[in-house]
């Protein structure tokens, strides 16, 4: 139904316009999606407990979609076990001009720079606090793009604050291309700092929330083992693996389009194997020392089961949503249960 009718029409107009419209249709008549797609399976051989948490499927909506806290409950029950909301910043920002979201079509990509566009933290909590704790929220969150590197991390504390009442997991969002000063943001020494002074706030809370550090797909295997021994030393709760690549190798999509179409972050099925590698080097790396979610070009059943093989212990999808429709969160967990029993929990 979706790629069959829908999709031939949405393609026909702007991303980011289809982006609004698609959702207040499902803000607005979320109860007609149950007309349209296939009820969601539920089914206990899909649930899984991962960092405390219970979720009623591994199969995730990845953070940016939902950016303002706004659509949790209508994805929730579109069949995701788990919607990632964010990323939220300190303050409201626009984020970078328009046009800023593209789709390659030939590749099954997407290159986006929205700059983290978002209303900002206090828009966020209001949201939550409407939250009846049907799904589980991770809160993704990150800097003002006009902060000062000195202020990098009180901008990840007051989101961290702020939203700590209201999401049952965070992850600190370090690897987006587009906020600029990034180079920082990956640098161990800085993330040591950032993490250290994070779990001080969510130690002197009553209840601790599950943090998670979310990277790029772009680093080599000596980043990646210094990610292994940040892991281990710092004690955070796991990591999602990954956010969009900078990297433009092998696409179909031509030069001459790519260069028109500029900066940003790639997504989609060219990223599919960089990611589920990436995955499977820190799993091995560490011993599966740590809950990896992987995210990163699913677009189908088979490309979920290679990052769970891989070693993730959930996945979470953004661009195979847009290009596969809500099907393909059914078409998983109906794969997953034909393999119960057979896969790692
Ligand atoms: C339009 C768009 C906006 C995104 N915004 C965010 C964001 O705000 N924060 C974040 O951590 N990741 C963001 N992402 C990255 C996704 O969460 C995901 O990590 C990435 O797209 C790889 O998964 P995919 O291939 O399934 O899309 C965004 C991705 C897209 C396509």
């Amino acid at each position: 139904m979706y790629k069959s009718i829908i999709r031939p029409i949405l393609f026909k107009f702007d991303p980011e316009d289809v982006h609004h419209f698609t959702f207040s249709v499902l803000k607005n008549f979320g109860f007609l999606t149950q007309l349209f797609f296939p009820k969601p399976i539920v089914d206990k051989r899909l649930e899984r407990e991962v960092f405390g948490l219970k979720f009623k499927n591994p199969v995730g909506l990845a953070a940016g979609f939902d950016k303002n806290a706004v659509l949790f409950n209508e994805l929730g029950d579109l069949g995701f076990g788990f919607v990632e909301i964010g990323t939220v910043t300190p303050k409201a920002q626009v984020g970078n001009p328009k046009k800023r979201l593209f789709r390659l079509i030939e590749d099954g990509g997407i290159i986006n720079r929205m700059g983290f566009n978002n209303d900002g933290l206090q828009a966020a909590i209001e949201k939550l606090k409407g939250n009846k704790g049907k799904i589980i929220i991770g809160g993704n969150i990150g800097k003002n793009t006009d902060t000062s590197p000195e202020n990098y991390t009180q901008d990840y504390l007051d989101c961290f604050e702020g939203l700590h009442p209201h999401v049952d997991y965070f992850v600190l969002n370090v690897s987006c291309p587009n906020v600029g000063s990034h180079a920082k943001l990956q640098d161990v020494e800085y993330l040591r700092e950032l993490i250290t002074e994070v779990k001080k706030i969510n130690q002197s809370k009553s209840v601790q929330k599950p943090i998670l550090l979310k990277i790029a797909p772009d680093l080599n295997n000596a980043q990646l083992d210094e990610i292994v021994e940040l892991i281990a030393e710092t004690k955070i709760d796991g990591v999602i693996v990954s956010n969009t690549s900078v990297n433009r190798e092998g696409l179909k999509t031509s030069p001459e389009v790519l260069q028109q179409i500029g900066n940003g972050g790639l997504s989609g099925k060219p990223i599919r194997e960089r990611s589920t590698k990436m995955i499977r080097y820190l799993s091995d790396k560490s011993n599966r020392a740590f809950p990896i979610i992987g995210v990163g070009g699913i677009h189908s059943a088979k490309d979920a089961i290679e990052k769970l093989d891989a070693g993730a212990t959930l996945v979470q999808l953004y661009t195979g949503f847009i290009y596969e429709g809500p099907e393909l969160i059914n078409e998983i967990n109906k794969e997953l249960l034909t393999r119960a029993g057979r896969l790692p929990r």
